[in-house]
């Protein structure tokens, strides 16, 4: 525009008048961009196939982790079998340190929570008693349930972590409650994949 000067308005209320200053068009479009843009980023980012969401990739890389796993039980034997696995044992620690480690800390050396590397236990006697622990909670005490948080397979794994855990740490939390038993001698490792299968599965699909 030639001229610098402002334009006054037609209408005047009580000799009070007004200067004719619109918002410039960059702002327009910049305002009418970011709707656009903001209708378009909804649809693909909450809507589309192509953009799973976060908490959807999380799962799927998780299930690319530990898929192999299948559905595990929750005795004994099998916690104590993957507490000398060593995939099992990585991925029950990757699943304590997203869930665990405010309250236990990092290794299990106690927190908030107790030292779950000693010899000490308030309401653990034997390995299947981890796994009621954290399926369960001590809610009373400000353990939470994980029940319905997490899997089977995921707290069975979490049992088998902290069971490898005990006799880890030097420096931790000062014991709490009661020196337990020893855990059951883990099963000797499982013989080689060209061995013969000792475990056939019932419900393979028959050829
Ligand atoms: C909000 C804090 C908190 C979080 C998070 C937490 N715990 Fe605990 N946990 C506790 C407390 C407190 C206790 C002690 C309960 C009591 O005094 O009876 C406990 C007890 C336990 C025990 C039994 C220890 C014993 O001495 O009897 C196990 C096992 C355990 N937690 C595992 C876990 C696992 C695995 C996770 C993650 C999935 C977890 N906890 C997450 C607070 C927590």
């Amino acid at each position: 525009m030639s001229d610098n000067q402002p334009r006054l308005m037609e209408h005047e209320y009580d000799g009070i008048r007004e200067y004719d200053n619109p918002t410039p068009g960059w702002w327009h479009m910049i305002l009418w961009g970011t709707i656009v843009f903001g209708i378009f980023y909804t649809a693909i980012y909450h809507f589309s196939v192509f953009t799973p969401s976060i908490p959807t990739r999380w799962k799927a890389a998780q299930l690319a982790s530990y898929g192999d796993f299948g559905n595990l039980d929750s005795d004994q034997a099998t916690v104590l079998k993957f507490s000398i696995d060593e995939k099992g044992v990585a991925v029950g620690e990757s699943i304590f340190k997203i869930n665990c480690i405010a309250c236990h800390a990092s290794g299990g050396v106690g927190g908030t929570g107790p030292n779950l590397t000693d010899d000490h236990f308030l309401n653990v006697k034997v390995i299947d008693d981890l796994y009621e622990v954290i399926s369960n909670g001590v809610v009373s005490n400000g353990m939470p349930a994980w029940g319905n948080r997490l899997s089977q397979t995921e707290r069975v794994l979490l049992a088998a972590y902290v069971t490898q855990l005990r006799g880890n740490g030097s420096k931790g939390k000062a014991p709490e409650g009661e020196i337990i038993p020893a855990w059951p001698e883990p099963p000797a490792p499982e013989p080689a994949d060209d061995a013969e299968d000792t475990e056939p599965v019932d419900d393979a699909p028959s050829e």
